[in-house]
């Protein structure tokens, strides 16, 4: 019996089973919840429970196998650093025509999981952009670090980070304002991705862009910071607007299933049980919620038990944002055999047909009559007619298809959207700068859980601006003249590696979601909401680019092209700005 701090259970217990060299029925592992997982436990936590079952079963009495947090950071595996070089045609107006493209993937010492993450990377280096003729090559290097793994957004932010810093360019190159060159890109009618896929509802990406624009007050704003730049020698300050489109469901059509137990005791409470893992993305008040919409009780009459491979057997790793959309599926399901049950049984009792039977609240009515039922009375009259008050619950998602030898096909369900629009201020002695002010709309369908949808959405945009601007891995990487190095990551503490904390919260955060959203097919109309706004962090690396332009050619950043390193640390900044100052023509403008 594993307790594990595991995304993917199912697998840990393969894993073990393996080990072990026993069947897999007789290994149980249960997560009941992790303190953060961000795919870094889909895969990694299996090494680690092998590790305690074989001491266990040499020893016979329980062992515990837990990192301290520096051998955590130096022993686990990270986002796959990438590197990507491409050759872009556009026209004057700044639309692409042509892209090649090849990403190479750290993958460090073993694979783990770089060939799918290489997959969603290559799947996205489109993001929301109608890019005509188009060409990705992707491959992945060995090497001595850490074996990279699975991250929030899971190769995606690589691939995309790609066509926004190419954009990012064009403008500069063109003289355009970058949200404009953005916006004339997007995808748009009928227009199917490179793999072959059509994307569905662009019309919510202008929505959204519109919106942000809107609310945001983007034009006067714009004003503003023209005039802030020409009365402020040393700051600049500078806003940019990027767009998220992000495939829903894994890759790999299999994996996309998902296994639910429903048990309605005699009182009338019910015990919830699913295949998806919690690590404080909300998943478990989503499930909870999902079964008391569908048993028509209220929330407090659903309890849920923890995640366990002996009550649902061969579940896919809760990723790629897809836990409530598989899990929620498949919990709907065990419910709606139950209802279906106990609706016949309200029938008889209210004398209606059983297409009539409501269930609301924990109130049990019929069209067209004043007779009602509790919930508890009518599963207590369900149990004494001997009708059967649980049921396993299984979905899988419809319509996906891929060949993944010529990477064509439909994997995605869906296409999650989003926003953002950010402002920063740069001051050029040091290169240090300010988040501002965020604003974000994103597409979460019918949002199951809004509260729970807005902490993830701030959640993830703060993280991608973390992973963008502050998270600076350094390795002993040698001194390239032969000498290897150890290839030991030298930033292995909170010290010497810097994540997002309070202070670079912006001041002001706008979120709102998207009206009007409603995703057919998927739970309850709603949208998987984990990984996609990461991306919107973008906005972020974008404003630093043109505020480091802002420093050049009198203060206006036309036509002063900006290489911006990720992470765009405040060094890395400083630099930028220098550049720009040693190349801008008229550099003389700017005081020194
Ligand atoms: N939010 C919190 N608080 N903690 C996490 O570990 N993981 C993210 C995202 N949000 C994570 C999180 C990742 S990488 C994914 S794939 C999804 O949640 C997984 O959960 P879901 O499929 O239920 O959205
Ligand atoms: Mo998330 S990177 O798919 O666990």
């Amino acid at each position: 019996f594993i307790q594990c701090s595991t995304q993917h259970p199912s697998e840990t217990q393969d894993i073990v089973s393996h080990v072990l060299g026993v069947p897999a029925h007789e290994i149980t592992v249960q997560s009941l919840r992790m303190g953060g997982g961000f795919g870094g436990k889909e895969m990694q936590p299996h090494g680690y429970a092998a590790v305690a079952a074989i001491g266990a079963t040499l020893t016979g009495r329980p062992v515990r196998v837990r990192l301290t947090r520096t051998q955590d950071m130096t022993m686990t595996g990270k986002r796959h650093g990438f590197h990507s070089a491409w050759t872009v045609g556009y026209t004057d107006e700044g639309l692409l025509t042509a892209l090649d493209v090849t990403l190479t993937a750290d993958g460090g010492w073993s694979l783990d999981l770089s060939e799918p993450v290489l997959a969603r990377a290559m799947c996205h280096v489109d993001n929301a952009y109608w890019i005509p003729d188009i060409a990705v090559h992707g491959r992945i290097a060995q090497c001595h670090r850490t074996s990279q793994t699975a991250f929030r957004g899971f190769g995606g932010p690589q691939g995309m980070i790609v066509i926004e810093d190419i954009l990012g360019r064009i403008a500069q190159t063109l003289g355009i304002p970058a949200r404009e060159i953005r916006r004339r890109n997007f995808y748009s009618g009928d227009q199917c991705t490179p793999y072959d896929m059509p994307v569905r509802h662009p019309d919510r990406l202008d929505a959204a862009w519109s919106q942000v624009i809107d609310h945001a007050e983007v034009e006067r704003r714009e004003t503003e910071i023209e005039m802030f730049n020409a009365t402020h020698p040393d700051r600049r300050r500078a806003l940019a607007m990027t767009p998220v489109k992000f495939g829903i469901s894994f890759n790999l059509t299999a994996f996309n299933q998902g296994g639910a137990l429903v048990l309605v005791y005699k009182d009338g409470s019910v015990l919830i049980n699913h295949g998806g893992t919690e690590m404080g993305q909300g998943l478990h008040t989503k499930m909870m919620q999902v079964a008391a919409t569908t048993l028509g009780v209220p929330l407090s009459t659903v309890r849920l038990a923890p995640t366990r491979t002996d009550k649902v057997p061969n579940t896919s790793a809760t990723a790629a944002s897809s836990g409530s959309d598989l899990n929620g599926g498949a919990v709907k399901d065990a419910c709606e055999q139950i209802i279906d049950r106990l609706r016949v049984v309200a029938a008889s009792r209210l004398g209606v047909p059983p297409a009539d039977v409501r269930f609301s609240r924990g109130i049990v009515t019929a069209l067209g009559t004043d007779g009602s039922l509790t919930w508890e009375d009518l599963v207590n009259t369900a149990y004494f007619q001997r009708v059967q008050l649980s049921a396993s619950g299984f979905y899988r998602t419809e319509g996906l298809h891929w060949d993944a030898s010529v990477m064509q096909g439909e994997p995605f369900k869906y296409f999650a959207y989003g926003v953002a629009a950010a402002e920063v201020e740069v001051s050029r002695f040091d290169g240090s700068y300010e988040l501002r002010r965020v604003d974000i709309v994103h597409d979460v369908g019918d949002s199951l859980s809004p509260l729970i949808d807005l902490g993830q959405i701030e959640g993830g945009f703060i993280q991608g601006t973390g992973w963008l601007t502050l998270e600076d891995l350094r390795w002993d990487d040698g001194n390239h003249d032969g000498d290897r190095g150890s290839g030991r990551l030298t930033t292995a503490g909170a010290s010497t590696y810097k994540i997002p904390s309070l202070s670079e919260l912006p001041p002001e955060f706008h979120v709102e979601l998207l009206d009007k959203a409603h995703e057919e097919g998927a739970v309850y109309g709603s949208k998987a909401v984990g990984e996609p706004p990461f991306m919107l962090a973008f906005s972020v690396r974008e404003a630093l680019r043109q505020a480091v332009a802002a420093f050049g050619s009198g203060g206006t950043g036309g036509n002063v092209v900006v290489d911006l390193p990720s992470p765009a640390t405040p060094e890395a900044v400083y630099w930028a700005v220098e550049r720009v100052r040693a190349t801008s023509a008229d550099s003389a403008a700017v005081p020194s």
